[in-house]
């Protein structure tokens, strides 16, 4: 049986520009799937298919048990989308926001009313709360933002990048709220160019790359697709990088990296902390100084780097300035194509 969120070779087109190329998923009910990639992977336009935003030229999507396509009306009312632009009404305070935003949903004026408080409180707008949303800052915005997406809990969630742009306490502080609404049984697909938050927050993780999953797992099964754990030395003096790498050759399951401006050397190792004081045995004895050692667990990033050749973090040459403004402009205003 298909999962809650579910997608078999969406492809959609803008032109020349294959934004999805094939993207199959699967998450399960009540687990959070994180999509992972660089700017122009083919994210924000994997959400807006799955959340009836955007027709795909081919592929199916079914969502919380609904076909995108042939029900889109009730895959709306099943799901709760937080785009990665905040969709905020300039003009109402943040409590009118969230109060409208329930009364869209049918509650009563008195539960709306509640509603809003609740969620103020929970993302720190109390303050400013009787604002109009234009006097808000960036966070601020992202905040109301994903509150709106919270007035009512639907069992299948999207969010579009939710943290970016909030500051690093504000973000911990998200991650909470996600971490409460999920094991409350909501399913999640969430998409983030953090590597970190991916590793924080889901259970699966889909690397999505020029607009195809390239891999998917949990961290754990990624990191170890890399090829185990890192031992990480820092030598006293830049003469000894040769013999260090020498020593580190003898140990290591790879190839060995060499930073020469920080005189770090790098070398992947299966044995874990006992194979570490073997090293720091050999390198004493051959008499090199080091100013740090470490072993250290693969991280997404290196994950990322051996699947694709960049990190995450690199914008992909793909991604024409002219389209994205244009992407960002319509994106609120959009209906089924
Ligand atoms: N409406 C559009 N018209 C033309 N091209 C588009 C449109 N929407 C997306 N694209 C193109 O499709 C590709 C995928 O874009 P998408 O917005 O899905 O990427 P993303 O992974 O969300 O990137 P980011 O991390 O920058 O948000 C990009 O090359 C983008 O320029
Ligand atoms: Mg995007």
């Amino acid at each position: 049986m298909p999962g809650a969120i579910y997608a078999e070779g969406l492809v959609k087109t803008f032109g020349d520009v294959r934004a999805l190329d094939g993207v199959d998923l699967d998450v399960p009910e009540g687990t959070v799937l994180g999509l992972l990639g660089p700017n122009g992977a083919g994210k924000t336009t994997t959400v807006r298919c799955l959340t009836t935003l955007l027709r795909p030229d081919s592929g199916r999507a079914v969502v919380a048990g609904l076909d995108v396509a042939r029900q889109p009306d009730a895959v709306r009312r099943s799901i709760g989308l937080s785009g990665q632009f905040a969709a905020v009404d300039e003009y109402l305070t943040g409590r009118e926001n969230l109060q409208m935003v329930g009364r869209l949903y049918q509650m009563g004026a008195k539960q709306a009313k509640a509603r809003a408080v609740e969620l103020l409180e929970q993302f720190h707008l109390a303050d400013a709360a009787d604002r109009p949303a234009k006097t808000y800052s960036g966070g601020m915005r992202r905040r109301l933002d994903l509150a709106a997406a919270l007035v009512v809990s639907p069992p299948v969630m999207f969010m579009d990048e939710p943290t970016t742009g909030l500051d690093p306490r504000n973000r911990q502080q998200l991650w909470e709220v996600i971490k409460q609404l999920v094991s409350g049984g909501t399913t999640l697909l969430l998409t983030t160019q953090y590597l970190e938050e991916a590793d924080h927050l889901a259970h699966d993780i889909a690397v999505v790359d020029h607009g195809r999953v390239i891999a998917q797992g949990t961290s754990d099964q990624l990191k170890a697709r890399t090829g185990g754990e890192r031992v990480e030395v820092v030598v006293h003096e830049r003469d000894h990088i040769p013999t260090a790498g020498e020593v580190l050759r003898g140990f290591g399951k790879g190839e060995t990296t060499v930073e020469e401006h920080t005189r770090k050397l790098t070398v992947p190792v299966t044995g874990g902390a006992k194979l570490l004081a073997e090293v720091i045995r050999e390198l004493d004895s051959r008499g090199i100084e080091i100013d740090d050692i470490a072993l250290r667990r693969p991280t997404l990033d290196d994950v990322f780097l051996s699947l694709t050749g960049h990190t995450a973090e690199e914008k992909t040459e793909d991604t024409g300035e002219a389209d994205r403004k244009d992407t960002r402009k319509d994106s609120r205003k959009e209906t089924v194509k």
